[in-house]
């Protein structure tokens, strides 16, 4: 993990409100593995002091990449402008300078979910929204190692369905929801995940799931139904992200009160099962 301070090479708009920020950070770029995160800290703001979070959406050589230097250069970030930071981080100009920690967390651990994927029969990707930024790279090393993959995606609306031609080389079939009908299936992506796993009996699937909580648990109680494994991707509110304020914390399976664990430095990717779900996630008072 490296604190740096990079260039905003470039800031491209796309629907709803979303962006795709590069910067040139050769070293944090080559470190970065599928599932891990980076606190961007924009400079100059004295009302934004909190760095904020976001999924390290792709990692590629960068426009002036070459035989000669086919390393990644350039980190993608895909986001969505939802307050006052990341309307700053939408103002951002190619030759801006922005501060970046990462890369962050352990991500998707190669030797759980490449091994399981191998094992099994398809890794299904279940995105709520700009969830989708945490997807890209595992789909793409997946896809690497030969695994079949489909992918599942909701939005409020048309416009939060952004990343979908990025993600189709990886995938076979890929189910669109929106929860005001604009595209796919009109409801919640939960119900496109449903209808297939209930059509694969006795299929070995790997879910890999990153979105809102309410969509994570509707996710897990369906992998639990169908009897299938599921990776989740949190995204709780972060402070330090560096394991010290504990603000991130979730709680999991453990003895008497229970555990906890921080998203920032244990996660943000848990097996399911770890993860305590519902209203027993709440501490008791
Ligand atoms: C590990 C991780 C990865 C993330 N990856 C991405 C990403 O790839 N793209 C992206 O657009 N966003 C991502 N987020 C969420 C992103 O960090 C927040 O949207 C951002 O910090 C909001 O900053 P703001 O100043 O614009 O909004 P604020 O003014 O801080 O908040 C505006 C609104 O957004 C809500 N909000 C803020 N943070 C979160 C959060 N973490 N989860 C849910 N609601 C939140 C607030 O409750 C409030 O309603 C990620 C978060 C985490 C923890
Ligand atoms: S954000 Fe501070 S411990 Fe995780």
């Amino acid at each position: 993990m490296l604190d740096a301070i990079v260039t905003v090479v470039e800031n491209r708009p796309l629907s709803g409100g979303h962006f795709v920020l590069s910067v040139r950070s050769p070293c944090q770029a080559q470190a970065a593995r599928p599932g891990q995160f980076a606190m961007i800290r924009l400079l100059g703001h004295a009302d934004v002091l909190l760095r904020r979070p976001m999924s390290i959406y792709d990692v590629r050589p960068g426009r002036n990449g070459n035989q000669a230097q086919p390393e990644p250069q350039v980190l993608d970030f895909l986001y969505k402008v939802v307050g006052r930071g990341t309307a700053l981080m939408a103002t951002l100009k190619p030759g801006d300078r922005v501060g970046l920690l990462a890369p962050l967390g352990h991500g998707f651990f190669a030797e759980d979910y490449l091994a399981e994927a191998r094992g099994g029969d398809e890794v299904l990707h279940v995105a709520g929204g700009i969830g989708i930024a945490a997807l890209l790279l595992p789909a793409r090393e997946l896809a690497a190692a030969g695994v079949k993959q489909r992918l599942f995606f909701g939005g409020r609306t048309h416009a939060d369905l952004v990343g979908v031609d990025e993600f189709s080389p990886y995938v076979s079939e890929t189910a669109l929801a929106t929860e005001d009908g604009s595209l796919g299936h009109h409801g919640y992506v939960t119900a496109p995940l449903s209808s297939y796993l209930e059509a694969q009996p006795g299929k070995r699937l790997l879910i890999l799931a990153c979105g809102p909580w309410a969509m994570l648990e509707a996710t897990v109680s369906l992998a639990r139904r169908y009897g299938q494994r599921c990776l989740v991707s949190m995204e709780n509110r972060m402070g330090c992200a560096l394991g010290v304020c504990l603000g991130c914390s979730i709680r999991v399976q453990g003895e008497g009160h229970g555990s906890y664990e921080r998203v920032c430095t244990e996660g943000p990717v848990f097996w399911s099962e770890h993860v305590v779900w519902g209203e027993e996630r709440l501490p008791k008072t």
